[in-house]
């Protein structure tokens, strides 16, 4: 049967006006077709041992390393402002790094004890963590080298190890980022028999070799052991969009509960192809990189900061995700309050 649509007079100028329902500001919100909330959004938070002390980021304006001790309150005000996850990532201490990211996998670790802080300070908050080794590595890559090469498989097996320390910390959701092939399936594998059926996997499953992580690599303090070294080895070439499509359905066949695109605004069609594609929940990570864009183009007064951070955000959702990662999490949940 011919549908409906099929029958009505071809949209024409004057009988319809496309900016009658534009002209007031009710009614702009009545045919809004997407809406961000504050519950849309994940707060990636940096941590670092010391005491009440937050270190900035340069290369990210508004932006502070957190010490456990005041970890609690922030991810309290932050579940106040409606946001339901927390996202960590450990500036790990130079003299616990070694060639293999030993630490990753020591039961009490920066990343667990902060799990644990965050658990008992608002118990209903989200606890996601990544899995990958780079903040834990002398050369800063995500897995363990040998002959100059990340070797994927005992990459896989150190993985692992790493996820069950977080799961038995109490985390909700790891996060593998480290691009390893099969590693979703192993830790899956390994999280059922160690009775953490029910901890989730967020797939970094179309990770970008980008250099929009620069800010990031400052901030977890990995950007000087990688030095002049690259990822391009095991994070996907920014050319190719096929190849992601294979490396979400294989994520999905091993067991991910949900897939991110990462980055995010160069990659709206990546992230509007998986949910066309997949019917998974599909997140996106607005990266450092975009963040310090939008901050550094605000310091030069430039972009109105605020619209400029609400129109991106909104893009992730018109394109399809379903949650975002960003730094701006609870200033923009604040922002929605007004
Ligand atoms: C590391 C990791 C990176 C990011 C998240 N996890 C950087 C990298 O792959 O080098 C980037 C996040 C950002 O830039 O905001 N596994």
């Amino acid at each position: 049967m011919p549908s409906a649509t099929c029958h009505l007079p071809p949209a024409t100028f004057p009988a319809t006006r496309l900016r009658r329902t534009r002209m007031q500001g009710w009614c702009r919100e009545l045919v809004r077709e997407y809406r961000l909330h504050p519950s849309d959004l994940i707060w990636p938070v940096f941590i670092h041992e010391g005491k009440n002390k937050q270190t900035p980021i340069a290369s990210m304006p508004g932006v502070n390393r957190i010490p456990l001790d005041i970890l609690g309150e922030n991810a309290k005000s932050a579940n106040q402002l409606g946001i339901k996850a927390i996202a960590l990532f450990p500036s790990i201490e130079t003299k616990l790094k070694t060639p293999c990211g030993d630490e990753a996998w020591s039961e009490n670790n920066l990343v667990c004890r902060a799990i644990k802080t965050i658990k008992d300070a608002v118990p209903e908050m989200g606890v996601i963590a990544d899995v990958a080794l780079d903040p834990y590595t002398t050369h800063g890559q995500d897995g363990i080298v040998e002959k100059g090469v990340v070797v994927n498989d005992k990459t896989v097996a150190a993985l692992c190890k790493q996820a069950l320390v977080m799961a038995e910390a109490g985390c909700n959701i790891v996060a593998p980022s480290d691009m390893m092939d099969g590693r979703i399936g192993s830790i899956r594998a390994a999280l059922e028999s160690a009775g953490f059926q029910d901890t989730m996997i967020l797939a970094y499953a179309a990770k970008y070799a980008s250099a929009f992580y620069g800010p990031f690599r400052d901030a977890v303090g990995s950007a000087k052991n990688l030095g002049k070294s690259d990822k391009h080895n095991y994070q996907m070439d920014p050319a190719n969009s096929d190849e992601a499509m294979r490396e979400i359905a294989m994520d999905i066949a091993e067991g991910a509960d949900m897939v991110m695109v990462k980055p995010g605004l160069p990659y709206l069609d990546i992230i509007q192809r998986t949910a066309s594609s997949f019917h998974i929940p599909v997140f996106a990570y607005q990266v450092s990189g975009e963040y310090a864009m939008i901050k550094a183009a605000v310091q030069n007064g430039w972009l109105d900061g605020d619209a400029a951070m609400l129109e991106s955000l909104t893009a992730f959702k018109r394109a399809g995700a379903r949650a975002i990662f960003t730094y701006a999490a609870v200033d923009v949940a604040r922002l929605l309050h007004e």
